[in-house]
């Protein structure tokens, strides 16, 4: 299966591009999209990485956390996670649904029972969104710049990590509930206030389920790695690919990016050449069966919708280098 076949396949809804930071994640979920939605998709590119270059590759200004379109389409959308505006309109969702007194109390004791810290904001933020628009039907499909490996990473295990976490707080809300039922009975108290945050939690663990499920689907799902032909990043991909498989996400293709022509006039050039083809040859021994794309490097930076086609192409196979 080549590159092609899964951008151009109406069954994959979710393509994540992921590795190192400046190996070229963002150029290819980039390029990717644009070639999806000139093939009509209606396409959202999606930056889940703190450092964004969304804004920059498309030329365009895609920051703010709303979903921008992207000038030259009618069916391209773009938009850059922002952790602050997400953070607003969380607390918003918060203060429209207030906590009862069962669930302020039951969150106050988890920390001291569990001893298990709720996700950071940023992962949490991007994978709230993940979550958003699995289920947003709006989009044919969702291109993913992830973050560098190890947030990538973290965002994968939430699933099981916020499993457990709500799981333990559920088991704890029906004791608390109890307990509060018994003491309102002792005391004469009010009937209780109505509550649903452990609604909204329970709900939310299944948005999780379905997630999961959809992401390690590979007719629905590709995550593409992209590396650079230098003995770091083949350290690194080796543990993004360890956990994609731990976490069951479909990837089946490696971008080698930024190869650099042979040039023998050039000592400099020959030397770094030299290095990049024998880490090719190193990759593609340990990935034989995996679908390895040979990127050049361009002369100049990739950025706009005409070098982003050009690196699309070269990804799908559709322009030889
Ligand atoms: N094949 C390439 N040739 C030339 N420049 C490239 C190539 N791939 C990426 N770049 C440039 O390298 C920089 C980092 O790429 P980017 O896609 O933003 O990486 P990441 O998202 O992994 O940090 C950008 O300036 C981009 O234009
Ligand atoms: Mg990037």
């Amino acid at each position: 299966m080549t590159l092609a076949d899964v951008v151009y396949n109406d069954s994959v809804k979710f393509i994540l591009s992921g590795g190192k930071g400046g190996v070229g994640k963002t150029s290819c979920a980039g390029a990717m999209a644009v070639l999806s939605a000139n093939r009509g998709f209606r396409t959202l590119v999606l930056s889940t990485d703190p450092a964004h270059s969304l804004s920059d590759s498309f030329n365009q200004d895609l920051s703010g956390g709303e979903v921008i379109a992207i000038e030259g389409f009618k069916n391209l959308w773009g938009m850059e996670i922002s952790t602050e505006k997400g953070m607003q309109d969380f607390q918003q969702t918060l203060g429209e649904t207030p906590m009862g007194p069962e669930a302020e109390m039951a969150s106050s004791l988890m920390g001291d029972m569990t001893g298990m810290a709720p996700p950071g904001s940023d992962e949490a933020m991007a994978f709230g969104k993940i979550l958003e628009f699995i289920e947003d039907t709006s989009y044919d499909r969702v291109i993913f710049d992830t973050a560098p490996t190890g947030h990538t990473l973290k965002l994968l295990e939430l699933p099981d990590m916020l499993d457990t976490w709500l799981g333990k707080l559920l088991t704890m809300r029906q004791r608390l509930s109890s307990m509060m039922g018994g003491l309102r009975g002792m005391l004469g108290g009010d009937a209780p206030q109505e509550d649903n945050s452990w609604e909204m939690l329970q709900q939310t663990k299944d948005k999780i389920r379905t997630a999961s499920a959809q992401l390690s689907d590979p007719d629905m799902t590709q995550f593409v790695v992209v590396m650079i032909p230098e003995a770091m990043a083949v350290f690194e991909t080796q543990r993004l690919l360890t956990s994609l498989d731990k976490w069951k996400i479909p990837a089946n293709h490696i971008v080698v990016n930024q190869l650099v022509p042979p040039n023998p006039t050039c000592h400099f050039c020959s030397k770094r050449y030299e290095m990049q083809q024998n880490n090719l040859k190193d990759i593609g021994e340990l990935y034989s069966d995996m679908d390895l794309i040979e990127v050049p490097l361009f002369d100049g930076e990739i950025r706009g919708i005409e070098e982003l086609t050009r690196l699309g192409k070269i990804l799908t196979g559709e322009l030889e280098e």
